[in-house]
């Protein structure tokens, strides 16, 4: 069944959860697509797990350009929302916009998703306008990584789990279809969901809202440097990995592989003129 944003919505009215993942290129989208997840989020996260940065800041448009690409190439069913990066959006109406259309022009992204509560709802309502759907983002927002002083539970105060309810409402006002709730406590979690009439989608945030999301390198035990408390691990392919490239190693160096079933045949009368 295709996913749509209006799949999205009747899934929470009917109190049925919601599946998510994160992909960055073609083969992973597609196993994650046949395996039947409703969503897939190519995430600025792969600037830590595909390229290897510290944090998200780095990622340009063009890297989400080019893995969003391969990522809708793979995805048949699930609704692919593709991320903004930072400073695509921040800056001003007009470049939120139109960063926002190339994503969708230039990849077959179906939505996409920026971080933020009121500070950015005129974006949100502006690329909505365009016709584009719009994921929004709040709690540890990993964009506002050096305001935070790390990668910090948020909404544990009274201001901020206030601050945080009003932005989930604000920012179905100004017309996204969902919104991640990253590392916030788990009631707070609750409260947000049951304020607002489109899905939540907790990474870090509990089991009451309407979907989780996790990156897929942490919940197959793919990404070693470090492990959120919010991941839970669903597989060793990590280790599978690392395994099957030293049987790789092992066969290469004691010549056991290849053997003639992987290699192709040539008429011996061509080889004899050849020496
Ligand atoms: O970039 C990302 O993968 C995300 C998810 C963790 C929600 O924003």
């Amino acid at each position: 069944m295709k996913n749509t944003v209006s799949t999205f919505k009747e899934m929470k009215s009917k109190g049925e959860k919601i599946s998510m993942l994160t992909a960055y290129d073609y083969s992973m989208a597609k196993l994650i697509d046949s395996s039947g997840v409703n969503g897939i989020l190519v995430g600025d996260s792969l600037g830590m797990v595909c390229l290897g940065y510290e944090n998200t800041l780095s990622v340009t448009m063009e890297d989400m350009i080019h893995h969003t690409k391969a990522v809708t190439k793979g995805a048949k069913n699930a609704l692919v929302v593709s991320d903004m990066p930072f400073m695509s959006y921040q800056t001003s109406i007009y470049d939120a916009t139109v960063n926002a259309g190339r994503l969708i022009k230039e990849t077959g992204a179906h939505a996409v998703k920026l971080e933020g509560g009121a500070t950015v709802c005129k974006q949100v309502k502006a690329i909505v306008d365009a016709q584009i759907p719009v994921m929004g983002h709040l709690g540890l927002t990993p964009q506002s990584v050096n305001m935070f002083g790390g990668f910090k539970v948020q909404g544990k105060s009274e201001e901020i789990a206030k601050k945080l309810i009003e932005d989930a409402k604000k920012l179905e006002e100004a017309g996204a279809f969902s919104i991640v709730l990253e590392c916030v406590p788990y009631k707070l979690a609750k409260i947000i969901t049951e304020s607002i009439s489109i899905p939540t989608i907790g990474i870090g945030a509990g089991k009451y809202c309407d979907g989780q999301i996790l990156v897929y390198q942490d919940m197959l035990s793919m990404f070693s440097d470090f492990k959120p408390k919010f991941v839970k691990s669903f597989a060793n392919i990590g280790s599978d990995i690392n395994k099957g490239v030293k049987d790789y190693i092992k066969e290469v160096k004691e010549s056991s592989f290849p053997e003639e079933k992987h290699s192709f045949k040539i008429d011996d009368s061509i080889i004899e003129k050849l020496y």
